[in-house]
């Protein structure tokens, strides 16, 4: 279970600074291939920059990330992009003035590489098409298909987030406290959301409510002032003593 051959995503040694300021302190973290894996720490640990850091919209200050076994430490998005993985943002990234389909096919025209000719062009929107619609379907929003995504409700904004990291096709899904700002209902329906559109990816997700993730996550690990404190099954986690420590000394989840 352990071997490297299996890890989707492997972080060794990451450091990130900005100017004298070290946000993360040498980051070591594997995620399983198929893993639901939880990010979970204080505000300001350095949860959201990491994930810039594997998404390639930073560079990190040391440190290696892999990619199913290939070094991709120095890559930039959109060649991550093509290799499978895709991330979902803290605040919600929609395009508030285009219809819910609109973002989709933007989004899955935005993951394939430009196809020449008038025939695979037309080939390729039809395909453009079929993903966006299978997207919109996964997500529950068909019935919102042509309205404005700004003038969607919250929570149906953060699931169209969602369908935009799913529509290209990525097997290696990063998502930033997708339940962010719901109320505890909401929260539970957009986890169920994710673990039904999720299945047989790979997903590593940020998240501050721990009774969320916990039901979701084969594993857990916990970012503390920029260090990887424990990695574990949810229960591992519950019981561990420097997690409790870490939480109580200013994280109320
Ligand atoms: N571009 C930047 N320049 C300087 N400092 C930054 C930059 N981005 C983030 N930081 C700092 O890095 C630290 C970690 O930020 P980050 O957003 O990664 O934390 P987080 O764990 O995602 O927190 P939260 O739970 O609040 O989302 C914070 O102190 C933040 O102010
Ligand atoms: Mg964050």
């Amino acid at each position: 279970m352990t071997d490297t051959m299996t890890d989707a995503l492997r972080l060794t040694g990451i450091e990130k600074r900005f100017g004298d300021t070290r946000i993360l302190r040498g980051v070591d973290l594997s995620v399983r291939a198929g893993e639901r894996h939880a990010l979970i720490g204080p505000n300001g640990a350095g949860k959201s920059t990491l994930f810039s850091l594997i998404a390639g919209e930073r560079r990190p200050s040391a440190g290696r990330i892999e990619l199913n076994g290939a070094d991709t430490t120095r890559l930039a998005p959109a060649a991550l992009s093509r290799r499978g993985l895709a991330r979902s943002f803290q605040t919600t990234s929609v395009f508030a003035r285009l219809s819910v389909i609109e973002n989709l096919r933007c989004a899955v025209l935005a993951s394939q590489r430009g196809a020449a000719g008038f025939a695979a062009r037309w080939l390729g929107s039809r395909r453009v098409e079929a993903r966006a619609s299978d997207v919109i379907e996964a997500i529950g929003l068909a019935d919102a298909a042509h309205r404005e995504a700004g003038a969607l409700g919250y929570a149906e904004q953060r699931a169209l987030d969602l369908g935009l990291a799913l529509a290209g096709g990525a097997h290696t899904l990063l998502l930033d406290e997708p339940t962010a700002g719901m109320n505890r209902a909401e929260a539970a329906r957009a986890i169920e959301l994710i673990r039904a559109t999720t299945a047989g990816k790979t997903l590593l997700i940020i998240e501050h409510d721990m009774d969320a993730v916990f039901g979701l996550a084969d594993r857990v690990s916990v970012l503390v002032q920029g260090r990887v404190i424990a990695t574990g099954t949810p229960a591992a986690i519950r019981a561990d003593a420097a997690v409790r420590e870490a939480y109580l000394g200013g994280f109320v989840s």
